[in-house]
């Protein structure tokens, strides 16, 4: 098992603890409506979701959702909320969604919260082609992250030689963990997602970013 695969499993049970800190609560609510009126009537698929924080504000508007993180104890977590739409899950590599393609899925619209930053930038390619083969021309994206300002929680530790960073996390048991935490450019994201989609909105908050566009296959 990998060091990230650790932490988030070791993390689930307190994960929704980044969503109590006061600092941040006026940009997450922009946040929590903003993305109810993008996925508006859409079948949604989530990578990396997680306890399901943003399940829970997409199913409100959504037709439908399929919920995807590769940790057991995450989507534990998420299945503990009640959602407005049908919400299904699975346990999916982010970076394998051929297999929804094989059993003939495919979503109009596709959102990623606090998933990128752990990309390796070496990998971005490798994702979003994972990615855009579930979805239909047209569909809408969404990538929302920490912006530069997590730092002073979690200052970079290191740097690789792809030019990943790096943050050391402590969890409550004590244990560290050496983090990969990427915090892209407004040109990098969109030189990364040009070859597949139309650029739509960049929304730049105090703690977090928002980047938007329309795949066009
Ligand atoms: C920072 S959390 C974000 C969770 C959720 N999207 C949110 O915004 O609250 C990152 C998530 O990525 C998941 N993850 C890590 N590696 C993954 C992979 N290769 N494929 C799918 N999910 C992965 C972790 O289990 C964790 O739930």
């Amino acid at each position: 098992m990998d060091e990230m695969a650790n932490y988030y499993k070791e993390r689930a049970p307190v994960y929704d603890r980044v969503y109590g800190y006061p600092e941040r609560q006026a940009d997450l609510r922009f946040l929590e409506s903003h993305i109810q009126e993008t996925y508006r009537g859409r079948k949604v698929l989530e990578i990396a979701a997680g306890t399901g924080y943003w399940t829970q504000y997409i199913s409100r508007t959504a037709r439908s959702i399929l919920a995807t993180d590769r940790e057991v104890a995450q989507v534990d977590e998420l299945l503990k909320r009640s959602y407005e739409c049908p919400v299904d899950t699975r346990i999916q590599d982010a970076y394998h969604m051929d297999r929804l393609v094989d059993e003939g899925k495919s979503f109009s619209g596709a959102f990623a919260g606090f998933w990128l930053s752990h990309v390796p930038k070496e990998r971005l390619k490798e994702f979003l082609t994972s990615l855009h083969q579930c979805l239909t021309p047209g569909a809408r994206v969404i990538l929302i992250d920490n912006s530069a300002v997590q730092c002073d929680r979690f200052p970079i530790t290191g740097t690789d030689e792809n030019g990943n960073t790096y943050q050391t996390r402590e969890l409550d048991s004590g244990t560290t963990h050496r983090v990969l935490k990427n915090f892209p450019t407004l040109d990098e994201l969109k030189q990364t997602t040009e070859p597949f989609g139309e650029f739509q909105n960049y929304i730049d908050l105090e703690n977090f970013w928002l980047f938007q566009y329309k795949f066009k296959k």
